[in-house]
């Protein structure tokens, strides 16, 4: 689909990058060029997903860079930015991808159960974006953002509440910094997936089969995404080419948001049968 040095030489940080949609994303931006860091809180999890990408595309050791972070902690998300740094010379894009989550109904959640998806979504982006904002604003330098959320960030949902409010946050700060770091150079976009199978997502929010399935109903195409077509919208996204997108939310869900929005959507239910006698009686209103 692209050309090979689509992201030729970009230095592309990813936070979550050791797993689901994050590793995903990495992978497919080392494929057209880039210099890729991960980083999350489990050591041997980064590790594990840099020694499989530089095997699998035969890439020096260098190529990929793994550090461990927190990025509810502040001071940490500094000594990340510092050791990626170290290792690249410089960062051209941030994603912002690492992410908690869990369903529950509201009521039943603590308020740590809160702070802790608030801390990683929403805090956790904010500190990255705000310290490496501050870092290319100083150094002259352009730059991307581009920050993982839902299409329930807009919608709002029931029994995913902190995800929700904190994913919600998180376009908020898409919109603003758009509007105020535009004029550095420094480029905000938001992606909202549907639903994509990931271990991390699946065992916390569909861990049933009943679960697992029943969202296939809501989906007009009939089926959940596949990683490659949202690594594919992310490489795209951070490229040059998309170089006048700043402050939108792309979504890629099947059409699954609007078909849950849709007031008659309902009437898929209805057979060939059932519409001829529908026919006779909505005619009769002429
Ligand atoms: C109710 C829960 C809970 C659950 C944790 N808590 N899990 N409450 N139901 N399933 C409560 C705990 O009891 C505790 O409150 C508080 O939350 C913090 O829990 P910890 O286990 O101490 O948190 P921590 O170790 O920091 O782990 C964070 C986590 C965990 C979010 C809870 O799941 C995690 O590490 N997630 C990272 C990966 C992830 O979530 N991936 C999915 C992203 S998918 P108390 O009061 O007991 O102290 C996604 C997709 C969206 O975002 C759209 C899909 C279609
Ligand atoms: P995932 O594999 O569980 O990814 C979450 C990542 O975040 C993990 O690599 C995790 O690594 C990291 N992380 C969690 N807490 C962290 C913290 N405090 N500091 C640093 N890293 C932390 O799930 P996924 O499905 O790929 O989700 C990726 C992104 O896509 C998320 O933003 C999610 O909200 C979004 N999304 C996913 C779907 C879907 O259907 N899969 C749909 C909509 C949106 P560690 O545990 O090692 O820290």
């Amino acid at each position: 689909m692209f050309q090979s040095d689509l992201l030729k030489d970009k230095v592309i940080l990813v936070t979550g990058g050791g797993t689901g949609l994050g590793r995903a994303m990495g992978e497919r931006f080392l494929e057209l060029g880039a210099r890729l860091a991960i980083t999350s809180r489990r050591q041997e999890v980064l590790e594990q997903a840099a020694a499989e990408m530089r095997e699998r595309l035969q890439l020096s050791v260098d190529r990929v860079f793994a550090t461990t972070c927190d990025v509810r902690d502040a001071d940490a998300v500094h000594a990340m930015l510092d050791a990626v740094t170290a290792h690249f010379g410089r960062i051209d894009v941030l994603v912002n991808n690492a992410a908690g989550n869990f369903i529950s109904p509201t009521e039943r959640l603590s308020h740590r159960a809160f702070d802790s998806v608030l801390g990683i979504v929403l805090h956790g982006t904010v500190y990255c974006s705000l310290e490496l904002g501050k870092r290319w604003i100083a150094a002259g330098q352009p730059g991307t953002m581009l920050n993982i959320v839902t299409t329930y960030a807009t919608t709002g949902s029931g029994y995913v509440v902190p995800s929700a409010v904190a994913k919600a946050g998180v376009v908020a700060l898409t919109r603003s910094l758009a509007a105020e770091w535009g004029k550095y150079g420094i480029r905000q976009v938001a992606l909202a997936p549907g639903p994509f199978p990931t271990e991390g997502a699946w065992s916390r929010l569909l861990p049933t089969k009943e679960l697992a399935e029943g969202i296939l109903q809501r989906i007009p195409l009939g089926r959940v995404g596949e990683r490659p077509e949202l690594a594919n919208l992310a490489a795209f996204l951070v490229s040059d080419f998309a170089g006048y997108i700043n402050g939108d939310v792309v979504t890629i869900d099947g059409g699954e948001w609007i078909y849950g929005a849709g007031q008659f959507n309902i009437l898929d239910a209805v057979t060939a049968e059932q519409w001829d006698i529908l026919r006779e009686m909505t005619k009769r209103g002429k």
